[in-house]
């Protein structure tokens, strides 16, 4: 199964994801995540692509597509794979349908997590996550049992430098021109499924569940 999450910075791909890779056991690839996991190590991609999330724009396609091409050719990765924040325009989305074509694979559905801006930028203003396993929490929505430390491995809890208001704005515009076409692009192969971002987490995650049952 090949799930694609969609939606606008804060509208919760990383939370439903973690919970429903887990639930279906299969496996999560968050590229911002591994972008920042990157970091640590200084690497050619890691410098690169640092230089682009700080302004709030795409990482360009030819490091992201190849990197992903990469991770979905490891074994943990034959039954199924949720996608969380890839592809984020039309040639990443065909390059992904041209490499799954060859292999006889293809996306099954793909989860559009719709909130609206507002309660977007109250998301991110109050996110925290954590430096060694990347789990996001919430100052209110969803904090950790201990201020700053990660309820799941123990890691320090920190915010993302591109959660500032003015990075905030310039990714959402990303979003909304390069990203969004993708929701026209789906809903014509028949294979969006649009689910209702707003309310409670456990809320939202059963309807996608059930979305995906359908
Ligand atoms: P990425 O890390 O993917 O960031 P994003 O798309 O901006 O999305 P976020 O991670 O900010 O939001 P989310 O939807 O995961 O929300 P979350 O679950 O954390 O990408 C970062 C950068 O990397 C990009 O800008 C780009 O530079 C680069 N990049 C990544 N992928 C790329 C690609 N394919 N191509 C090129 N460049 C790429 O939730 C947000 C907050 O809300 C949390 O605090 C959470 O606790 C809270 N929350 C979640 N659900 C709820 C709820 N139901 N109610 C209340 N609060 C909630
Ligand atoms: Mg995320
Ligand atoms: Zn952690």
């Amino acid at each position: 199964m090949y799930i694609i999450f969609l939606g606008a910075p804060g509208a919760g791909k990383g939370t439903q994801a973690a919970t429903v890779a887990r639930g279906l056991k299969l496996t999560h690839i968050a590229t911002g995540d591994i972008f920042r996991q990157a970091q640590g190590q200084k690497t050619e991609l890691a410098l690169k692509a640092k230089e682009y999330m700080e302004q709030g724009k795409l990482v360009p396609d030819e490091i992201t597509i190849q990197m992903v091409l990469e991770r979905i050719s490891q074994p943990d990765c034959e039954t199924g794979v949720i996608f969380d924040g890839f592809p984020r325009n039309l040639v990443q989305a065909k390059s992904l349908d041209k490499a799954f074509g060859q292999q006889g694979k293809a996306v099954d559905s793909v989860i559009y997590i719709k909130v609206p801006e507002e309660e977007l930028l109250e998301r991110l203003s109050g996110r925290w996550i954590c430096r060694k396993c990347q789990a996001p929490y919430h100052k209110v929505n969803s904090a950790p049992k201990v201020a700053g430390v990660c309820d799941r491995c123990g890691g320090e809890l920190y915010q993302r430098a591109d959660d500032n208001i003015e990075t905030i704005k310039n990714r959402l515009k990303v979003f909304s021109d390069e990203t969004a076409p993708l929701i026209d692009y789906y809903t014509q192969s028949g294979k969006l499924l649009e689910i209702d971002g707003e309310g409670d987490m456990d809320e939202v995650g059963n309807r996608i569940i059930s979305a995906l049952r359908k």
